[in-house]
């Protein structure tokens, strides 16, 4: 078969490998603890799934949903992003609901990338940001490293010229956050670089811990669009569900980009969605999610004391359900000897790009005890 280069370019995708390792070892009887992925073990909350389950019977749940999707789902959404981050949204102009965030970025880059336009992905990072971003639209990728010397921060001035910038804090893999002075610095960059796209994914703004609250970059910038999850915030991966928002000039025409590749999420799963960021107080959470993130919060600390303890460098965070640490010597080796020997999947920091060489990522996606048996392995190393 002849298949496309801009195919053939891609590398595989890091998380398809890993779930056949797991795979494989599961049916060879291993008793697997998989901390490869971030699909959270929770269940969604009650109200989630009852929302999903009444919206069923909406008369209108079987139809083909709208591109932009449902206009009364989008005016919750401006009433929600105005509540937990004081920006007002229009909804008609300056919202578009996604078949969860990695639809939109993959398919947001297809709307300003030629050819050779340069497109910086930091490093390490999600891979869909250079693969579904740059590879596939046959753009070139600038690195912006990512080093823990800097707070895990790019240097901005390496992304002059680009065509698009992606960006996520809080950070996956590496759990960093970023202080208002850098949402500044990329609302100014934004600003004055009127030839670059910048696009900051900030699926993982509503799972912070202790007091700190993400901003959004819209507080900052009109310039930018920002996506938005709720695959995290209502363990939710499986419904694919979130939304895109900000600038109307890229919004508007990504809608109609959308209204030729996909007929948008199925609007009982829209609603749902609606009705849960309704439950917001403002900017804070509803009880069960709170709930949720109290869980996660006490898994960080058991994994970041006892992955210190062994005398891995972790990073202590205060977002996401990601811990990354740097071991001592070869990652791919002890990746592949903790799942060999111990049954511990983790991913190695390099899945993310060369800047996660010498780091693994654990997922805290396993309930409290399987995580201390996690540790317990790993310590036996
Ligand atoms: C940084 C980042 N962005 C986007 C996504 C995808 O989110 P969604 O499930 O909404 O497609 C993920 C999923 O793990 C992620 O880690």
């Amino acid at each position: 078969m002849i298949y496309a280069k801009r195919y053939l370019s891609l590398p595989p995708y890091l998380f398809a490998d890993l779930e056949r390792k797991a795979a494989e070892m599961k049916q060879r009887g291993v008793d697997v603890i998989h901390l490869g992925i971030g699909d959270p073990d929770l269940p969604p909350p009650a109200f989630f799934t009852e929302a999903l389950h009444r919206h069923l019977d909406d008369s209108d749940a079987h139809l083909y949903p709208t591109s932009q999707g449902d206009p009364e789902v989008r005016r919750t959404i401006a009433r929600w992003f105005q509540g937990r981050f004081g920006v007002e949204l229009d909804p008609d102009r300056e919202i578009c609901v996604l078949i969860g965030a990695k639809e939109g970025l993959a398919n947001f880059a297809r709307l300003v990338v030629n050819p050779d336009d340069v497109v910086a992905c930091p490093d390490p990072a999600y891979p869909v940001y250079a693969q579904a971003g740059a590879i596939l639209n046959e753009g070139l990728r600038q690195t912006l490293m990512l080093d823990p010397e800097r707070g895990f921060l790019p240097d901005l001035t390496q992304a002059e010229g680009v065509r698009l910038l992606f960006l996520n804090y809080p950070n996956n893999p590496t759990g960093a956050t970023a202080p208002e002075s850098f949402f500044r610095d990329l609302a100014a960059f934004a600003d004055s670089h009127p030839g670059t796209v910048v696009a900051h994914d900030a699926a993982y703004s509503e799972m912070t811990f202790g007091d700190y609250r993400a901003p959004s970059l819209l507080q900052y910038t009109r310039r930018a669009v920002e996506f938005h999850s709720l695959s995290k915030l209502f363990n939710a991966t499986g419904y694919r569900i979130g939304f895109l928002a900000g600038n109307p000039e890229l919004v508007l025409p990504f809608t109609a980009l959308k209204a030729q590749l996909d007929s948008g999420a199925p609007v009982f799963i829209q609603r749902a969605m609606a009705d849960g960021l309704a439950r917001y107080q403002g900017a804070d959470p509803p009880p069960e999610v709170r709930a949720n993130l109290a869980q996660y919060e006490r898994r960080r600390a058991l994994v970041e004391e006892k992955l210190a303890e062994i005398g891995w460098e972790v990073t202590r965070s205060q977002a996401t359900f990601y811990v990354w640490a740097r071991v001592s010597g070869e990652e791919m080796e002890t990746v592949n000897r903790a799942a060999l020997e111990k049954g511990v999947i983790m991913t190695p920091g390099r899945g993310f790009g060369l800047g996660g060489k010498g780091y693994v990522r654990l997922a805290l996606s396993q309930p409290y005890e399987r995580l201390e048996e996690a540790m317990e392995r790993l310590r036996t190393l």
